[in-house]
């Protein structure tokens, strides 16, 4: 188990690329269980949640390659029971459920437990695979669907009470594209992340239209076929290393962004009083910080609102910025556990029935700070670079599920930190 020893106060400067998303590249792995065929995916991170998924599909059959951010699969023979000891690693694996039903007529998944950010239920995604026909059987902490003669085209409203399901979207989108007839996602997820599965299962030839609306059709094909594509930049790592630049008062430029994504970050730092500017194709983001930064209100809501992904990291950023910032998880509100963290390092927030009320100090200091989950811990990181001596953020395993390389590429940009195995 590593940790990052960081010894903060430097100003980052310089540039770095940001890596494929990793929200995408999950589903985008999974969609490639519905064709027989050789699909490649470029720009897949190399963080451990990819690595898991890839394992999962090796363990249901499909031969794999992997080199340079590219992965090439082939599912020629695949079973429909996805192994325990992988699947509980990693909450993603539930959208394995829709491409192994549309498949095999039979998914077989262990149910995901609790998460650190909140109670993280499934049955949006039971209600559409059984809209689809499916039935649907839980025994042993395992979940067994099946469709005997295939899944139906139907029209399924998927509006949870936080909102619409982004997962539970690419489930059903999935599974669709190889039911009879068509189907009508309403309440569908409008993420960046929903269009790119969309966009690599039309490639594969499937018939889907509306992807990045709120009404998906999906009309259903006999049967998909291999294809390429390149998954599209992070933006969630692309808001913390903004934030990164920002919180230790140093100019940065991100490469491989896509802007229209990044807009409610940028409507957030700009409100802040930060500067932000793009190279001409919008593909390289430059911040810089003002020297007058205040304080802002920030909800999280589904896209295209703030993301709640990168909630926390705007967290530590307000927690240095002069005012009172308030903050409200309308997606996660039990996602501020990163918040007594901060506190130990002499922020002033309080949490509240779902909201932080960040009281911005002149400074934060040095501590070891315990991360409880992905973007909890690059918070921590990000109150580490900025605060006065030294950081030791514990279970980096939270951070490398979904940050490639981030000791490597914040050392790039000049941060003063290392990892180091946990015995030292
Ligand atoms: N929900 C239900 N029922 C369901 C599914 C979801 O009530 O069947 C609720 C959730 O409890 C939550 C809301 O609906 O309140 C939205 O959850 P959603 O299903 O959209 O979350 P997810 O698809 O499981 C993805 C990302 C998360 C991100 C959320 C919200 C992936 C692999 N994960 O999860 O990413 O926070 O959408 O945007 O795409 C992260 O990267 O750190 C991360 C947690």
């Amino acid at each position: 188990m590593d940790k990052l020893i960081i010894n903060g106060g430097t100003p980052l400067h310089g540039s770095i690329r940001i890596s494929g998303a990793k929200n995408a590249s999950l589903p985008i792995l999974a969609a490639t269980l519905l064709t027989e065929s050789s699909c490649s995916i470029k720009n897949v991170p190399d963080v451990s949640d990819t690595n898991y998924m890839v394992q999962i599909l090796n363990s249901l059959g499909v031969s794999i390659e992997r080199y340079s951010g590219t992965v090439i699969t082939e599912a020629k023979t695949i079973q429909s029971a996805a192994p325990y000891e992988l699947v509980s690693k990693m909450r993603a694996s539930i959208c394995m459920m829709g491409p192994l039903l549309a498949r095999t007529g039979k998914a077989i998944i262990s149910m995901p437990g609790g998460c650190v950010i909140g109670t993280r239920p499934i049955d949006l995604h039971l209600k559409g695979l059984k809209a689809l026909g499916a039935t649907i059987t839980q025994d042993g902490g395992n979940l067994t669907l099946e469709a005997k003669n295939g899944l139906i085209g139907c029209e399924i409203d998927l509006r949870g009470k936080s909102g619409p399901t982004v997962l539970g979207t690419a489930n059903i989108m999935m599974a669709a594209t190889l039911a009879q007839g068509t189907t009508i996602i309403e309440s569908a997820a409008r993420e960046p992340e929903i269009e790119d599965l969309a966009d690599f299962l039309i490639n594969m030839g499937a018939k889907i239209t509306g992807q990045g609306t709120r009404v998906i059709t999906i009309e259903g094909v006999t049967s998909l076929h291999g294809a390429h594509h390149e998954v599209i930049p992070d933006r969630i790592e692309a808001a913390t290393y903004m934030m990164a630049g920002l919180i230790t008062g140093g100019e940065i430029t991100l490469k491989n962004i896509c802007r229209p994504h990044l807009k409610t970050i940028e409507e957030k730092i700009q409100q802040i009083g930060h500067y932000i500017s793009y190279n001409a194709d919008e593909t390289q983001v430059t911040v810089s910080p003002t020297s007058n930064p205040q304080g802002c209100e920030i909800i999280t809501d589904p896209y295209p609102s703030f993301p709640t992904d990168a909630q926390a990291q705007f967290t530590s950023l307000l927690a240095l910025t002069p005012g009172i910032s308030v903050i409200e998880d309308m997606i996660f509100p039990e996602r501020f556990m990163h918040c007594a963290e901060l506190n130990r390092m002499g922020a002033k927030i309080e949490v509240d029935r779902g909201k932080a009320i960040v009281h911005g100090v002149t400074q934060l200091t040095g501590a070891p700070v315990m991360a409880s989950d992905l973007r909890a811990s690059a918070a921590l990181v990000l109150a580490g670079l900025a605060a006065k001596g030294t950081t030791q953020v514990n279970r980096l395993y939270h951070i490398d599920r979904g940050y490639e390389h981030i000791d490597t590429k914040l050392q790039d940009l000049g941060a003063d930190l290392k990892r180091v195995p946990n015995s030292i």
